[in-house]
This record gives C-alpha cells, sequence and structure tokens, in this order.
C-alpha cells in the first residue's frame, strides 16, 4: 500500500540506492523522470539534425564515416532514453506525439545553425563536452533505468568530444583562413553551450525537488562552472581563445567563473522562437511520416508472427 510504499521510497533515497520500475514511486517522481527523460531522449533525436547537416558535405571520407558513426549514436541514445522514459509508462507513440506536436522540449543548443565544417568540430567538444559534464553524475540517478543507460552513453560520448577536439585541432593548425573558421565556431557556440546547463540556481525550479530524489546530482551553476574549467584548460592546446575575457579560476571559491549569459536569448529559445527551432520540427515531422511504412510492417509483422504462435 501507499504508506509501505512511500516508506520504502523514503529508506532508498536516505540509503542513495535505486528505485526500480515496480517498485513503488510518488507520482511526482514518476512525473519529474518522465519530463526529464523523454527530453534528453528529444534532444538526443533533434541533435542529429545540426551534425547530418555536415554528413554529405564532410572534407573527407574518413570525416564522413566518423560523422556519420556519431550521428548513428546519438540516434541510439534516444532510444535508450525513450525505452528507460516506458518503463514509468509512457508509451514511446506519446512521446513522439508530444515532439511533433511542438509540446515537448528538448535542449536549446540544437536551435542553433551548424553553418561551417568547423561547428562540427565545436559540437563534438563544447556541446557533447557539456553533454559529458551533465550525464556522468546522471550515471549515479535514483531511478535503475536512467542511471543505467547513462554509463553507455557517457562512453560514446568521451568518442564524440574527442573527434570533436581533433577537428578542431586539425584546423586550428592549418592555414589563417582554417584557424579563423575554427576561432569563429568557438566563439558562435561558447555562450550557447553554457547554457545547456538550464537557468541559472536561483532561477532554476526543479532543481531543489531533483536534488532532493537523488536525480540532480549538482546543481545547474556547479556544472556549468566545471565545464568552463574543462574548456579553459583545453583551449589553450588548440591554440584558440574563449569569446569571454571573464573566464578565470576563482583561487578563494576554487571555482571557475565566466561573464554573463544572455537569458533573455535562453528563454526565446524555449518559447520556440530560436534561430532554427521551426526547422527542427519541421524536418522532425517529416522523417515521422517518411518512417510510417517502416512502423506499419512492423506492426504487420509482429500480427503475423503472433498469429502464426496461436496458431
Ligand atoms: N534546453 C531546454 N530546456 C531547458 C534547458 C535547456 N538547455 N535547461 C532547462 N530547461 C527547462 C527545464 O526543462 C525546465 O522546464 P520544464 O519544467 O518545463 O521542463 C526549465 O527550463 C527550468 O529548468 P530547471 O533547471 O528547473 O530544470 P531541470 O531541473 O530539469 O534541469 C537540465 C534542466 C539540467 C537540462 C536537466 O533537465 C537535465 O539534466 N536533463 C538531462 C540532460 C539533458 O537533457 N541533456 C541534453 C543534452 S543534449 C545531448 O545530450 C546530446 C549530446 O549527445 C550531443
Amino acid at each position: 500500500d501507499a504508506d509501505a510504499g512511500q516508506a520504502y521510497f523514503d529508506h532508498v533515497m536516505a540509503e542513495d540506492s535505486r528505485i526500480e520500475p515496480r517498485d513503488w514511486m510518488p507520482d511526482a517522481y514518476r512525473r519529474t523522470l518522465v519530463r526529464q527523460i523523454s527530453q534528453h531522449a528529444h534532444s538526443e533525436i533533434i541533435g542529429m539534425q545540426p551534425e547530418a547537416n555536415w554528413i554529405s558535405r564532410a572534407p573527407s571520407l574518413k570525416r564522413k564515416a566518423i560523422l556519420m558513426a556519431k550521428v548513428q549514436d546519438e540516434a541510439g541514445h534516444g532510444l535508450y532514453l525513450y525505452s528507460a522514459a516506458e518503463t514509468l509508462g509512457t508509451s514511446r507513440d506519446e512521446m513522439m506525439g508530444q515532439l511533433v506536436a511542438g509540446k515537448a522540449r528538448y535542449s536549446s543548443i540544437f536551435n542553433y545553425p551548424t553553418v561551417t565544417w568547423a561547428d562540427m568540430g565545436a559540437i563534438g567538444w563544447m556541446v557533447d563536452g557539456a553533454a559529458i559534464c551533465n550525464q556522468v553524475p546522471l550515471c549515479r540517478a535514483s531511478y535503475g533505468p536512467y542511471g543505467r543507460a547513462m554509463v553507455r552513453v557517457c562512453k560514446e560520448e568521451s568518442f564524440h568530444q574527442r573527434q570533436g577536439f581533433e577537428i578542431l585541432l586539425e584546423l586550428a593548425n592549418g592555414n589563417p583562413a582554417q584557424k579563423q573558421m575554427a576561432q569563429d565556431a568557438v566563439n558562435r557556440w561558447y555562450a550557447p553551450s553554457l547554457m545547456m546547463f538550464g537557468p541559472p540556481d536561483d532561477d532554476s525550479p526543479n532543481s531543489k525537488q531533483s536534488m532532493a530524489w537523488n536525480i540532480k546530482r549538482f546543481s545547474n551553476d556547479e556544472l556549468r562552472s566545471r565545464f568552463v574549467g574543462m574548456m579553459a584548460e583545453q583551449v589553450r592546446v588548440l591554440g584558440l581563445s574563449l569569446p569571454d575575457p571573464e573566464v578565470r579560476f576563482n583561487e578563494d571559491t576554487k571555482t571557475w567563473e565566466h561573464g554573463p549569459l544572455d537569458w533573455e536569448e535562453f528563454k526565446q529559445v524555449l518559447a520556440g522562437r530560436g534561430p532554427c527551432n521551426a526547422q527542427r520540427l519541421e524536418r522532425r515531422r517529416q522523417a515521422h511520416d517518411d518512417g510510417g511504412w517502416v512502423r506499419e510492417a512492423a506492426t504487420a509483422y509482429a500480427a503475423k508472427m503472433a498469429a502464426k504462435n496461436e496458431a
């Protein structure tokens, strides 16, 4: 019953151990997980678009093959995460339906355009780098299927980040035009990648509860600061610079600091008024429709197999 269930749930939280699909859980805990995991899955699927834009334009066969592998990984991450969300009783059709109807959130970062090849490097190094900072702690999320999905995802994100760093390193060591293209990409992706971590802590309505439930392990600002530190160290190896003169390590607080971010822009992107929101949704709708025959064939095949097994 609910009393025994709540007592068990509270014990699991206090012990910082795991809640599994068949365990009793508060409705609000379930809702928070469906919200976050479905958004995470949507982010992976939409995130395929900015990168796929360069598969047919990659500068070499090697780069094309690596980029294709990365985009396929993102699709897999999405399917992994939709499966984790389904264990909470929400169907994939319902989640996909919310996305194509424009009713679901996905990461703000994917509403920006990828205008040069160097953006593939910046996305790998910065966006996947930010995703790693955010996803490593999620490996310890209190909900079993989510934490376990993150372990596999993080291993693949590391490859994504390294290939992005290598693209930037090659360009930065190239001719002046290539170096400028790499710097331009870093300049454009810097602030949007910092905003991936969510609004400032004092404007983050979900954080307190999410941390009490051992879903979010560190605050938005804390992970953002870690990410700035990671980039500040690595950008020197690239011989490039971060477009933020206020990046510095505060010896007293032992944290990395950065300049102000445009949270009005963030709000506009979340409201659907970012540079590429409409295009991303339109492409997703088109892809969903184009995939209709696959779903019909799979359903017909499943029915045929079921009938055969009954006979
Ligand atoms: N983009 C879109 N919406 C965002 C956002 C972002 N970057 N950051 C915050 N929001 C939304 C939240 O969803 C929330 O809105 P809601 O209540 O309507 O859902 C609101 O802004 C307030 O933010 P909070 O900080 O209160 O919300 P959370 O506690 O959920 O924290 C989060 C936001 C840190 C993004 C958290 O949801 C999270 O860790 N999600 C899982 C990680 C994730 O989604 N990563 C996407 C990265 S993309 C990726 O991994 C692909 C890579 O492989 C390239």
